[in-house]
């Protein structure tokens, strides 16, 4: 249904839950997924599942986002520059929880290793992307935000903080690229899905009552694929 054929995404956070699925997805249905993340053997995981189906070969990009700097996204878009000469899809993915904390007692540098993380990182990958991106003929940022982006709940600290900015960062991106670029912005709220992430903020639930992510791909495919731009979809509406 979704024609991802020749396209080149980069996925964040491609080793695990959310991440794992969507490039497992984008690949099944005809791209080349470079998977980026910082546990090496859970990338070569999905390396190999998406060899053994059959799906074009992926590739792996190993990268911890809370050390990397301004020089190693430069590094990265050149590594691409040169294997593939643009980029058609980026989806922001990975990100940390932190702690559920009252923001009178959030741990100060638990603050800023989220705010990296979840911020800082997208911003630095997008800025060093976006040239090879403007090189696709129909590209696509997806940036990923959560229940906790537009309405503050308490205990939710830097983690919803990092998504309220989120938000805002992909409306100025989707602003500032309407009128002189190919390139759409939006993002997307996964809702409650059965991850790792998921079991640490709901120790008390049971992870079965909410779906695993395989299931919630869909808006996933039709952000990479459709031409709508500056928009904030839920992936279970
Ligand atoms: N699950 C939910 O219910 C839910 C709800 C709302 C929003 N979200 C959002 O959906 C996205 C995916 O979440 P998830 O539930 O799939 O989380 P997850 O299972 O914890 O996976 C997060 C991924 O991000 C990677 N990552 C974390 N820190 C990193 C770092 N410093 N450098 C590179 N990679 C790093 C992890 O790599 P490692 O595996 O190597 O640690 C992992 O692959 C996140 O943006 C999250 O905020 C999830």
């Amino acid at each position: 249904m979704y024609k991802l054929t020749d396209r080149i995404i980069l996925v964040t956070g491609a080793g695990d839950g959310i991440g794992r699925a969507a490039a497992k997805t984008f690949a099944e249905n005809g791209a080349t997924v470079i998977l980026l993340g910082r546990t090496i053997k859970k990338l070569e995981s999905v390396y190999d599942e998406i060899e053994q189906a059959g799906h074009p070969q992926a590739a792996i990009y190993p990268i911890d986002l809370e050390g990397a700097t301004a020089h190693d996204y430069e590094q990265l878009a050149n590594t691409l520059d040169k294997e593939f000469g643009r980029l058609d899809g980026l989806l922001h993915n990975a990100a940390i929880l932190g702690t559920l904390t009252p923001l009178e007692l959030y741990d100060i540098n638990q603050w800023y290793k989220v705010m990296q993380i979840n911020l800082n990182a997208p911003f630095l990958l997008t800025k060093a992307c976006l040239n090879l991106m403007k090189r696709s003929s129909d590209a696509s940022i997806i940036f990923t935000s959560s229940d906790v982006s537009k309405q503050g709940k308490a205990y939710w600290g830097a983690y919803s903080v990092s998504k309220f900015a989120i938000e805002g960062m992909m409306q100025i991106l989707a602003d500032e690229l309407e009128s002189n670029t190919k390139i759409r912005v939006n993002s997307i709220n996964p809702g409650d899905v059965r991850t790792a992430m998921w079991a640490a903020a709901y120790p008390a639930k049971d992870t079965n009552t909410v779906p695993p992510p395989e299931k919630i791909m869909s808006q996933y495919l039709y952000l990479m694929t459709s031409d709508i731009n500056g928009k904030a979809l839920n992936a279970q509406d």
